[in-house]
């Protein structure tokens, strides 16, 4: 079990060469106490519940309205873990204060600690105004799934020494930036061990190897509850998805059979 005192940012950040950082994305109420309660660190409110929770087939479509209404449910769930909202695609490339606004937001309609936002270089102007206005930030590079239409699929990232070379670069600069932590998702372990090495922030990995300071997962993919993807990097450490059909068929079965409810369940 953790300590009692509450995961902030600044804590998360002296955790690099420390202690290893366990992240787990939460959608909704239940599951955000149970990671608490589990000892989880970060329960990040990933835009994947486009995909995972309502059923869109990217994370494109999700709007702000609807990662609010779960980062909320989120955060009255948790008490130690830090509480990290995935800002959703155009909610804050247009410009600094378009990000500023939304960002905002979060922190103050939904309770989030902190946001993430994804993108390389490119972020650093969105990264500084956020920060100096006291929103941390998390950054995410590599595979980055609202460019999932201008990467071409789900693939690895910084596989050839140029673009390798690029997400240096832009883990570098994003640090120097502000970020208290970086995502790096779906690059060669190499390369992740490098950019670990590198910057002063702790880096999370998913599907990015073990030399990140710390790693995330969807937590629908580590429960076995969503099979759409199954990418290689997940380790199912359930199968809660037949589990719960198997309760639910037998739930159907008693009522059609009239043996539920019984006298027990009845006043
Ligand atoms: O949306 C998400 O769940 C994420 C994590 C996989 C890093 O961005």
């Amino acid at each position: 079990m953790s300590s009692m005192k509450p995961w902030t940012t600044t804590r998360i950040r002296a955790c690099k060469g420390e202690q290893r950082i366990a992240c787990l994305t939460a959608y909704d109420y239940a599951t955000a106490r149970l990671i608490d309660a589990a000892g989880i660190q970060v329960a990040l409110v990933g835009d994947s519940l486009g995909m995972t929770v309502l059923g869109y087939e990217t994370t494109l479509p999700v709007t702000m309205e609807e990662m609010l209404h779960h980062t909320a449910a989120v955060a009255r769930g948790v008490e130690q873990a830090l509480v990290v909202a995935d800002m959703p695609f155009m909610s804050y490339q247009v410009s600094c204060e378009q990000a500023l606004t939304n960002a905002g937001r979060f922190l103050k309609e939904a309770g989030a600690d902190a946001v993430k936002i994804e993108g390389g270089r490119r972020r650093v102007d969105t990264v500084c105004a956020l920060v100096d206005n006291g929103i941390p930030v998390l950054g995410h590079v590599g595979l980055t799934p609202q460019s999932v239409r201008q990467l071409g699929g789900y693939k690895v990232q910084g596989k050839q020494p140029e673009a390798a070379r690029e997400l240096i670069e832009d883990a570098c600069a994003l640090a120097d930036a502000g970020l208290f932590a970086l995502v790096l998702e779906c690059v060669p372990k190499e390369l992740a061990a490098e950019i670990t090495k590198r910057i002063a922030i702790p880096t999370i990995g998913i599907g990015a190897g073990a030399a990140c300071d710390g790693q995330v997962l969807v937590t629908h993919d580590l429960l076995g509850m969503y099979s759409d993807l199954s990418p290689k990097f997940v380790k199912r450490y359930a199968e809660l998805g037949p589990i719960m059909q198997e309760a639910f068929m037998a739930y159907r079965e008693e009522v059609e059979s009239g043996e539920f409810p019984a006298p027990e369940h009845s006043f």
